[in-house]
């Protein structure tokens, strides 16, 4: 599928773009199917949009008890802790809508056994989707993803073993440069999405966004050059500081 580029002259542009696509999308696929899946990025970007979308005027034009929230990753923190990314989308979003927990599914990378863990956030994922846990993918109807100053994108980063995952959709993934484990959708998974998202902004971005859009394949350096939806749409929004460098 061709790739979209938009440059917005702001961070907030990028967030306003963002949060008209989730409503747009969201209102279409709940015609469609009855209901909207929608995986949440951490970072500040995408909070932004969250935050928005927690505003009157976005609020009312969407329909909450048809929405179903996921996570393309999440730190190993209880989700109280201020870097849990679902702490961040419950502030910015979740506590201002009318949404049951049935609808929040969370990651629980908090758990001493982050693999079975793992495991788990895929049984979830296949339960919602009502598709066997193993094997095809399914499709959310849309994922934001962020990328860091690094080009690494939910938690994909660089040189980590979750790059070359080709079967499970879910996966804990450690991460040496913060000597942590992360747990990360994989990109089986991100790229069967029927719509996905990036949200960049700001100038540290300016070198990865080069090497990303316009640089050599080297997916290892780069991980955020392998988000290539199958089927899907894809939907670069950014800053006009992170696009400079880009020709
Ligand atoms: C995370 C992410 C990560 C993030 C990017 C961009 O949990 O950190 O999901 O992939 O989206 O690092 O973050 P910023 O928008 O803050 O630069």
């Amino acid at each position: 599928m061709p790739r979209e580029i938009q440059i917005l002259d702001s961070a907030h542009s990028v967030a306003e773009a963002g949060a008209l696509h989730f409503i747009r999308i969201c209102n279409a696929s709940i015609k469609a199917n009855g209901k909207f899946s929608v995986v949440l990025s951490g970072g500040s970007t995408p909070k932004g949009m969250l935050s928005l979308l927690a505003t009157d005027e976005y609020k009312k034009q969407v329909p909450w008890d048809k929405c179903h929230f996921f996570w393309g990753d999440e730190r190993s923190v209880p989700p109280t802790h201020a870097d849990s990314n679902f702490k961040m989308a419950t502030d910015a979003l979740l506590s201002h809508i009318p949404a049951v927990p049935s609808q929040i599914h969370r990651m629980e990378a908090e758990k001493a056994d982050i693999n079975q863990a793992a495991q788990d956030y895929q049984n979830k994922i296949a339960a919602f989707f009502n598709t066997p846990s193993s094997g095809h993918p399914p499709q959310f109807d849309l994922l934001y993803l962020g990328m860091g100053p690094d080009g690494h994108t939910a938690s994909l980063f660089p040189g980590t073993t979750a790059l070359t995952e080709k079967n499970k959709w879910v996966v804990p993934n450690f991460v040496p440069k913060f000597n942590t484990n992360r747990m990360t959708l994989t990109y089986e998974i991100i790229n069967h999405a029927k719509n996905v998202i990036f949200l960049v902004a700001g100038k540290d971005k300016v070198a990865a966004l080069k090497e990303v859009l316009q640089g050599k394949p080297a997916l290892e350096t780069y991980p955020s050059q392998g988000i290539n939806p199958i089927h899907g749409s894809l939907l670069w929004l950014l800053d006009a500081d992170a696009s400079s460098g880009l020709s």
